[in-house]
């Protein structure tokens, strides 16, 4: 698999890279699925924290994560916010050993840039995000600044929803900016990345793949992880990066 360097604290990891997002897993057992996922060689999992206001789920915050923490000490930790006031959960997820936050754009516009900040002085990485609705454009400002741009190829909230295959543009339009900026931020997509999309986002650019339902949904994890590996092998194989 051809490997690009990118980013900071991940800059020698190969990519693009499966995130596995915990949503799909049993919370019943998230200790054994966060395990389970690393013996596949995933190092970076994903963990989706809702509020039931900003989407209309609700999930878990740092006290689980911390838990997560202590179950797999060596694992990357990217939280996605999905909330309103993301502000307030800065230090909690420092606390909880997150060591990428990102937050929506749409949940603090004008306050990007302080909350940016915010997360970095917490010894954090820092994401940005947006949903299908918001252009690139809105955020473009802050793309020198950030470590990774997480593209929301569903409406956040939910797992096993299909991709907005058009969403897929903002990928490239970040590439152009991110080499007109000279800036570093990795490229991460989410919703509904499965075996047929998977190529798709790869062929886009996004060097970040998320991916839930198609990871943990029927228990099978080492056969699906082996699935959309072999989709993204295929798909850099045939593409010039
Ligand atoms: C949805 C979450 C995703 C979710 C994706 O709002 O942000 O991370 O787990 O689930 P799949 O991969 O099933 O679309
Ligand atoms: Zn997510």
């Amino acid at each position: 698999m051809k490997s690009t360097k990118l980013g900071s604290n991940v800059s020698s990891w190969e990519l693009p890279l499966i995130a596995p997002s915990l949503l799909s897993a049993d919370f019943a057992a998230l200790g054994t699925e966060v395990r389970r996922a690393l013996r596949e060689g995933c190092r970076w999992l994903h963990l989706d924290v809702m509020d039931n206001h900003f989407v209309p789920n609700l999930t878990f915050g740092p006290p689980v994560i911390r838990c997560l923490r202590k179950a797999a000490p060596k694992a990357f930790f990217d939280a996605h916010l999905m909330v309103d006031n993301p502000e307030t959960l800065v230090k909690p997820c420092a606390d909880a050993g997150v060591e990428l936050l990102t937050f929506h754009y749409e949940a603090c516009s004008e306050r990007s840039q302080s909350l940016i900040e915010l997360i970095r002085n917490h010894g954090m990485q820092v994401g940005i995000s947006v949903r299908p609705a918001t252009p690139v454009g809105r955020i473009e400002s802050y793309l020198r600044h950030v470590d990774l741009v997480l593209v929301m190829t569903v409406e956040p909230g939910f797992g096993g929803q299909a991709m907005i295959p058009s969403c897929l543009n903002k990928i490239r339009t970040l590439k152009r900016l991110r080499e007109k900026q000279h800036a570093r931020f990795l490229i991460q997509v989410d919703g509904g990345i499965n075996e047929t999309t998977i190529g798709l986002a790869v062929a886009a650019g996004a060097e970040v793949l998320v991916a839930g339902s198609a990871v943990f949904s029927n228990g099978e994890i080492s056969a699906n992880l082996a699935k959309l590996r072999g989709e993204i092998r295929k798909t850099l194989r045939g593409t010039s990066f």
